[in-house]
């Protein structure tokens, strides 16, 4: 099964095919130019593997190669350089030079660094004041730390001589891109042609502040407010829709979803109004990134055709956990962030009676002390049972994805998720509610699918379908089909990085 038959919409941009390599030509020095690519700059506040907190850099740092793997676009990434930028990639960046950024009254000074991997050429903004700080986010002054990124990103394209064709901005932290490419730099003529396109991985973070500093911090005149006023105060992303030529979220449900009051988070009637821009594509995972046949984190190898080793991962995370080692007890795991739109009050009322059966939970996370507290304390309840591991830890999760039978997802509601994708490719079978991203990529057991799905947001519906799967899971043959099925669906980008592309193609038309 590939992604595209699990798409339900129809999306109007065609996938372009790999273009070849065209317009060659040599020049005096012999050196290969192509004059056909098109310049694609990416701006976000993270990716991966430089620096990740979550699903955003994920996307970034694997769409970005994909397309790169496209000989018709060069392929560009601009980020901040936080303190906590991985040091192993950290010392083989090169210096190419600095400027000062204008801020309002502000004049800061800005390193760029550059970085060139697998096609794809990194672009590191330095400013010590803003981004030597633990993290990413959470400062108070984010707001003006993300302008003077997105001012900065605006004067390093004259300072590095780089105009892209496409300025892709990502979430709230980078709208101010496309906010100041159609006021501030519209008028100058490098600028006028490039096209901005904004994509939105979760509309609960929006950008918001007071409209009293539009220009004192943000740098853009009261000429300009109309654009990104919102409920009387500035909301980023509003502006950011209201500037880009296209707006892209990340799977097609979410697309339709954000268009109504439930998902909109107050901005469904912007959505609605610019509902002519934007496209859902859903996002894929690294294949390479993620593959179990490889993992180094995992206890044994295995893939889809020679699943043996998945019991041998199974014992060990059994062992490591505590857990008594039972081949026969399905393993029902959760690696999520603890907060409440990942469904975890669902699981919380009924998991006890999800309990009485045969089975082993297994939940990795951190979040809300609310449901910290309940999972640890319901741990403490059902030893040898239950495992909670308030943590967030890339090697254990990879661990439990690779031991774990039933991967469980059940969010209120979930732009795009890539956990789910992770686990059927580790041969976990997700059994995930119907929204979003997780609808376009889990579709149910019942009707030939790849996992398990309850449509309304309720626990009995969840518990019921908990049981259908532990159901299926005891009848081995229909299993073991079930789990290959998972493994073998294509998340890769493969079929999505062409739509980007296409629209990409198209904007430029
Ligand atoms: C956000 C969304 C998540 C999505 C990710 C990457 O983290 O919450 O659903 O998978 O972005 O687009």
């Amino acid at each position: 099964m590939t992604t595209t038959e699990l798409w339900n919409n129809d999306l109007d941009i065609p996938p372009v095919e790999v273009v070849e390599r065209e317009a060659e030509t040599f020049t005096e020095q012999n050196e290969i130019t192509v004059a056909a690519k098109k310049k694609i700059l990416f701006v976000a506040s993270e990716a991966a593997p430089f620096i990740s907190t979550g699903g955003l850099a994920e996307v970034i740092g694997s769409l970005s190669k994909a397309v790169a793997k496209n000989d018709a676009f060069d392929v560009r990434v601009i980020l901040p350089l936080y303190q906590d930028v991985r040091k192993e990639f950290r010392k083989d960046f090169r210096f190419i030079g600095n400027l000062y950024v204008q801020l309002s009254w502000r004049n800061q000074y800005c390193g760029i660094f550059e970085y060139k991997s697998e096609g794809v050429t990194y672009y590191f903004v330095d400013n010590e004041y803003y981004f030597k700080r633990p993290g990413c986010y959470g400062y108070y002054d984010d707001g003006e730390r993300f302008a003077f990124f997105c001012r900065g990103v605006m004067e390093i394209l004259g300072f590095i001589g780089f105009y892209p064709d496409i300025l892709h901005c990502h979430d709230w932290q980078a709208a101010l891109a496309a906010i100041y490419l159609k006021t501030i730099y519209c008028n100058r003529a490098e600028y006028r042609n490039i096209r901005a396109v904004f994509t939105i991985h979760n509309i609960e973070y929006q950008g918001q502040y007071s409209l009293e500093i539009l220009e004192d911090l943000f740098g853009i005149s009261y000429h300009f407010r109309n654009l990104v006023e919102y409920d009387r105060c500035i909301n980023l992303m509003k502006g950011a829709l209201e500037c880009c030529e296209a707006i892209t979220t990340v799977s097609p449900s979410y697309a339709e979803e954000i268009k109504q009051p439930q998902f909109g988070r107050g901005l469904d009637p912007i959505i609605r109004r610019n509902e002519g821009k934007l496209r859902g594509i859903l996002n894929g995972i690294d294949p390479e990134f993620y593959d179990p046949g490889t993992d180094p984190s995992l206890f044994a190898n295995y893939d889809a055709d020679h699943p043996q080793n998945k019991a041998v991962c199974k014992e060990e995370l059994q062992k490591m956990l505590g857990l008594p080692v039972k081949p026969d007890t399905p393993i029902i795991a959760m690696i999520s962030r603890l907060v409440s739109h990942k469904g975890l009050d669902l699981v919380k009322e009924v998991i006890e009676q999800a309990l009485r059966q045969n089975i082993q939970f297994i939940l990795l996370g951190t979040g809300d002390s609310t449901y910290e507290n309940f999972f640890t304390d319901l741990a403490r309840r059902y030893q040898g049972k239950v495992v909670t591991i308030i943590s967030f830890n890339s090697d254990l999760s990879r661990k439990i994805y690779s031991g774990a039978d039933i991967f469980l997802m059940p969010s209120k509601s979930e732009p795009c998720g890539l956990s789910q994708m992770i686990a059927s490719r580790y041969g976990a079978v997700a059994l995930v509610r119907e929204t979003g991203g997780l609808k376009d990529s889990i579709t149910p057991y019942g009707a030939g699918g790849n996992g398990f799905t309850f449509h309304s947001y309720n626990a009995h519906d969840m518990l019921y379908v908990i049981c259908e799967a532990i159901g299926v899971y005891r009848m081995k043959d229909e299993w073991s089909a079930l789990v290959k099925k998972a493994m073998e669906t294509d998340f890769s980008w493969s079929t999505s990085a062409k739509y980007y592309e296409g629209l990409f193609l198209s904007l430029l038309k």
